[in-house]
């Protein structure tokens, strides 16, 4: 899988961001060691404080569904300064992917390859407990 088709994976899955209060619509796509890549897009809710992320999403379905080490994280939204995964989904990556490679992209074809860990410097994890 190229970091091309991850994207578009991320992009198509965008399409079906449920935002009617925000109309901010996020996708990710992730890639586990096998090369099998699993979607999610931000689902929000009318109370607002239920909504969950694109990458929660992508990461949940990834471990329910049985992904492999997750590698590569391709975040899609529509804003001129790229959008990157917010303080809750940074926890949760990182937690189940690691300091895994990460790619934002923006509608225009902006790009920007990035770590988790230059994102999350100092993260709190398992090997704490
Ligand atoms: N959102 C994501 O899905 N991922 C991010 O990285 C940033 C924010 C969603 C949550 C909410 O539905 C909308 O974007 C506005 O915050």
């Amino acid at each position: 899988m190229s970091l091309d088709e991850l994207i578009t994976a991320a992009k198509a899955v965008r399409e079906r961001a449920h935002a009617p209060f925000s109309h901010f619509k996020v996708g990710c796509a992730l890639e586990d060691e096998y090369g099998h890549v699993y979607t999610g897009c931000n689902v929000e809710n009318a109370t607002y404080g239920l909504t969950v992320c694109a990458e929660r999403v992508a990461v949940f379905k990834a471990i329910s569904e049985g992904a492999g080490k997750l590698k590569r994280v391709a975040v899609v939204a529509d804003t001129d300064t790229l959008t990157p995964p917010c303080g809750a989904c940074r926890q949760i990556l990182w937690e189940f992917c690691g300091d895994a490679d990460l790619v934002l992209e923006n509608l225009a074809g902006k790009r920007e390859l990035l770590t988790l860990k230059q994102i999350f410097p100092r993260p709190f994890d398992a090997s704490f407990l």
